[in-house]
């Protein structure tokens, strides 16, 4: 399932309503909507730094790190369906589409970086497809960059509700060894990981 349904639950995150979302086997992912409303901070760097062409940001909620690249001089463009995403998006200048990422997008084969920071690999609850939609959007040389969750082996794929509440939605959470053993099914292999810090990232780079 995609777009407005699969979101609804994020307009409440993202309005700062609920800060967490609870997968359906019960665990708590907290959600940091008042960091994606912020600046992008320190532990965005890793991510920042390796954006040397466009990039597209997907499910890029209030985007921050669409207004961050921006500020590098990097042409940049947020998607998300959240149409509270579009408002705040807005409200700070940042450039955003308001599509599910899996609509056709401007720029299609062309992006030199994809990003799915904060949880992002979890969108649609399905990571080889969500891959080898992010695959689908670089052009020669292009990487996509994750956000993993910090155990490794993590491999989790369901739903969550907001709070607990409401609309279940598709959702996944990958480790960094998992996402590397899914990659080849996407056309993507792991190109570096991140070290050290509290968040873990991975680049991937077309096969
Ligand atoms: C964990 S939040 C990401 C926060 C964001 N990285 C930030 O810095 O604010 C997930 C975001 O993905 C968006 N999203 C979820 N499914 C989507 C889809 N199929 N297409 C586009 N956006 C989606 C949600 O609306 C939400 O804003």
């Amino acid at each position: 399932m995609t777009g407005a349904a699969q979101v609804a639950p994020f307009d409440g995150v993202l309005a700062g309503r609920s800060d967490r979302l609870v997968r359906d086997d019960g665990v708590v992912l907290p959600m940091d909507a008042g960091r994606w409303r912020s600046g992008a901070g320190h532990g965005d760097r890793w991510v920042l730094d390796r954006c040397t062409g466009p990039a597209v940001d997907l499910g890029c909620g209030p985007g921050r790190f669409v207004v961050a690249l921006a500020a590098r001089g990097v042409t940049t463009l947020g998607v998300d369906t959240s149409p509270v995403a579009r408002a705040l998006c807005r409200r700070r200048g940042a450039p955003m589409v308001r599509r599910d990422v899996f609509a056709p997008l401007p720029g299609e084969g062309s992006w030199a970086h994809v990003l799915l920071v904060d949880g992002n690999i979890g969108i649609g609850g399905d990571p080889v497809r969500l891959l080898t939609r992010a695959a689908a959007l670089l052009g020669e040389r292009g990487t996509v960059l994750v956000e993993t969750a910090p155990e490794p082996g993590e491999w989790w794929c369901g739903t969550v509700r907001a709070g607990g509440v409401g609309a279940a939605v598709p959702w996944a959470c990958v480790g960094s060894e998992t996402l590397g053993a899914l990659a080849p099914a996407a056309g993507l292999r792991v190109h570096g990981l991140s070290a050290g810090g509290s968040r873990t990232f991975a680049e991937l780079v077309p096969t």
